[in-house]
């Protein structure tokens, strides 16, 4: 499979971004209540350690599916009263609550999106009811049926200081990553994902609990066979097509990273018809069943690992440089932005943590430039905003202290 691409920077300046015009948060982190307002392609966040620049981009990425840029837990977003005795918040929301609501503008026009947290009442396995809570998001107040469709609207995709080892850690965080990039071109990748996860425990409860039910068990595998291999056929064409973009349109500066899927079920769809693929996977959970609880070692997609090749040097990303794999990192987020222009005319919006770390002057100002040239927003932080007076006449920078987020609004170069 080989589609042709060509990139002309015209045909990105013709385009109108997304980005965020306000943002306001409650009772989020460490902030009681914040509203900014927005009206650059870039928006720089300085402030010390711990001031509080990593929540503001975590809150814009709860504008997007799934636990956000630090994989959060619902209930840890919350601010902690004992944090926040001294702020005050004009609004009023219950108390065990947090939300996120912004003003988007995308190819020119305008929608709110809004995500809160709402605790619900909910009946257990065992007859008893407790209480948990989930997030809910709003488009235009309207509220959506699932988190998964916020990628219809929008596109946000993180760099954290986290992923300078993304090569180099658990297949674990490479493996959410690769499911973004999917999901960002194919929207119904989470709700597989989330309908795998799903049947995957239940699987699980029901072998743990010893009370073996074949007719159900059997049920589920039919089921995760089936949407398993859909998962792994949406991770292969989207890698196979976002590799030949990028064969095709490589980058003047950053190295071109190759990317390939280690997974058995992925792998085996090179030469398998599905069916087969399915059935193999079908049987491959009949046969853990006996071991799984022991020894979960098996061929699920859960399993699946993402390797990125430096394709000049023809090395494996975690055997390059500190720095290299960042530029690897990069040149990836480029062309998935890229490639997201032209597929889906959807301009992604970048939250790019510390990034000017293991990143020498000039490849941290090429990047900034080639992000302008895209037309896209992006959020960026940093203890020393001096990193970013390159983008000054397109950014607006603001200082965190005290949980107060203050914009520089005259003599830049000296409060930097
Ligand atoms: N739920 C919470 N409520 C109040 N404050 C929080 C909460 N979670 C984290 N914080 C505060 O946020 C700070 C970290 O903010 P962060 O955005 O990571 O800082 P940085 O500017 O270094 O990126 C911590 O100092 C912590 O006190
Ligand atoms: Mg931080």
């Amino acid at each position: 499979m080989s589609v042709a691409f060509h990139l002309d920077t015209d045909f990105y300046k013709a385009k109108v971004g997304s980005a965020v015009k306000r943002l306001t948060l409650v009772n989020f982190r460490n902030y009681k209540y914040l509203r900014l307002n927005i009206g650059a392609p870039f928006v720089v966040l300085s402030g010390e350690n711990g001031s509080g620049k990593t929540n503001v981009l975590e809150a814009v990425s709860f504008l997007s599916q799934g636990r956000g840029l630090r994989n959060a837990k619902l209930s840890e977003v919350k601010t902690f009263d004992f944090l926040a005795a001294t702020q005050q918040s004009p609004v009023f929301i219950n108390n065990n609550g947090w939300a996120v609501s912004a003003q988007v503008e995308r190819g020119g026009e305008e929608f709110n999106i809004g995500t809160a947290v709402e605790s619900i009442v909910k009946e257990t396995n065992y007859n008893e009811v407790k209480e948990v809570e989930r997030r809910i998001v709003q488009v235009n107040n309207q509220k959506l049926a699932s988190q998964n469709e916020l990628g219809q609207y929008l596109s946000i995709i993180w760099v954290t200081p986290q992923m300078d080892r993304l090569f180099q850690t658990g297949a674990q965080a490479r493996r959410s990553f690769l499911d973004r990039i999917v999901y960002a071109f194919d929207t119904s990748h989470a709700r597989r994902l989330a309908a795998y996860d799903n049947l995957y425990r239940q699987w699980l409860q029901i072998l743990k609990s010893g009370n073996i039910n074949d007719s159900w068990l059997v049920a589920l595998e039919d089921q995760m066979a089936g949407i398993g291999v859909a998962i792994a056929a949406a991770r292969r064409e989207q890698i196979q097509k976002l590799n030949d973009f990028t064969e095709q349109n490589p980058d003047d500066i950053f190295p071109t990273a190759q990317l390939s899927l280690d997974g058995t079920i992925e792998q085996m769809l090179d030469d398998k018809p599905a069916i087969y693929v399915e059935d193999f996977y079908r049987e491959s959970l009949f046969n853990q069943r006996r071991n799984i609880l022991y020894n979960d070692s098996g061929n699920g997609i859960n399993k699946t690992d993402l390797l990125a090749l430096y394709k000049k040097k023809n090395v494996p990303a975690e055997l390059c440089s500190t720095g290299e794999q960042k530029s690897l990192l990069l040149s990836i987020i480029l062309a998935q932005a890229r490639f997201l222009i032209h597929t889906r005319g959807l301009p992604p919006i970048l939250l790019l943590d510390e990034i000017a770390a293991h990143l020498d002057d000039i490849k941290r100002d090429a990047f900034l430039y080639k992000i302008r040239e895209l037309n896209l927003q992006a959020w960026l932080t940093s203890t020393t905003p001096s990193d970013f007076l390159s983008i000054k006449n397109s950014a607006q920078f603001f200082t965190i202290k005290d949980n107060m987020v203050n914009e520089i609004a005259e003599g830049l170069e000296a409060a930097v």
